[in-house]
């Protein structure tokens, strides 16, 4: 029997590229997407990959890049969901309509007409896994961000909408919420200044962040047969801080 195929977006860095390493790891095959060309080719010549160049916000290119992939794959396995942009340091009265739609067409649009492609020729496969990445803000607020923690609750509602849709095909359907990890979206937020990281760390009850490895733990399990009985479900690799 060959490995499963996944698909991966936002591959090419941080958290996804963690997953993607993770999933190799655990003998996965896998579809690499991401807007970065240049650090996509890097990832998928490291791990052996299918590199698929793709910006998730152009639902017309998203539509024609999953076409060719299914005629040339059949089916995945599981797709995991991660591309997105940072919005911190962002307060509500600045968030222009061009930002709104850059943030909810890369973190949501994109992704749902990505998701809406797949599940069709998941379905008639048997079934398969979506792993969601989201955010820690979907479950609680913080200033400064609120076009991304729109887009981030928006993901973590279409999660369970699907979970519930597609349970009936043998489509499990969960959330990843990480909350804050060290990555190159937030090295170079404009939110955040240099001791942002460690004075964060003092407030968690695991006294330190969460990694890119342990959010590609989350997403690797719920992507495997291990969380067969799992749909809706909603994993939170913050070190407890969603409890803070
Ligand atoms: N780092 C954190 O603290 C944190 C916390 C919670 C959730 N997240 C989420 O995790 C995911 C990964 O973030 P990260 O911290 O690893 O950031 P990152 O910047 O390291 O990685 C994001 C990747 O998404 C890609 N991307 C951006 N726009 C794209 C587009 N239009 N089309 C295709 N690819 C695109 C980037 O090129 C990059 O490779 C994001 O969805 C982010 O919102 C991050």
């Amino acid at each position: 029997m060959s490995s499963p195929l996944a698909l991966i977006t936002g591959a090419a860095s941080g958290i996804g590229l963690a997953a993607a390493r993770r999933m190799a790891g655990e003998g996965w095959r896998l579809l690499l997407c991401d807007i970065d060309a240049a650090g996509l080719e890097r990832a998928a010549a490291e791990l052996g990959a299918e590199a698929v160049p793709l910006d998730i916000s152009d639902v017309p290119a998203v539509r024609e890049a999953a076409a060719r992939l299914l005629e040339r794959h059949g089916s995945v396995e599981a797709v995991v969901v991660c591309a997105g942009i940072s919005g911190h340091g962002l307060p509500f009265e600045k968030v222009d309509e061009a930002a709104f739609d850059a943030m909810l067409g890369t973190h949501l649009k994109g992704h749902f007409f990505l998701l809406q492609a797949f599940a069709p020729a998941m379905a008639a496969a048997g079934g398969g896994a979506m792993v969601l990445v989201s955010s820690l803000f979907a479950l609680r607020g913080s200033p400064n961000m609120p076009h991304y923690t729109a887009a981030k609750g928006a993901l973590l509602g279409l999660g369970r909408a699907l979970a519930v849709e597609l349970g009936p095909r043998n489509i499990r359907v969960n959330v990843v919420a990480p909350g804050l990890i060290r990555t190159p979206m937030t090295e170079k937020s404009a939110g955040y200044d240099k001791d942002f990281f460690t004075r964060r760390e003092t407030v968690i009850p695991l006294r330190r962040l969460a990694t890119p490895e342990d959010v590609a733990a989350s997403i690797a399990f719920l992507a495997s047969p291990a969380a067969a009985s799992l749909t809706g479900q909603c994993l939170s690799p913050s070190g407890g801080e969603a409890f803070t």
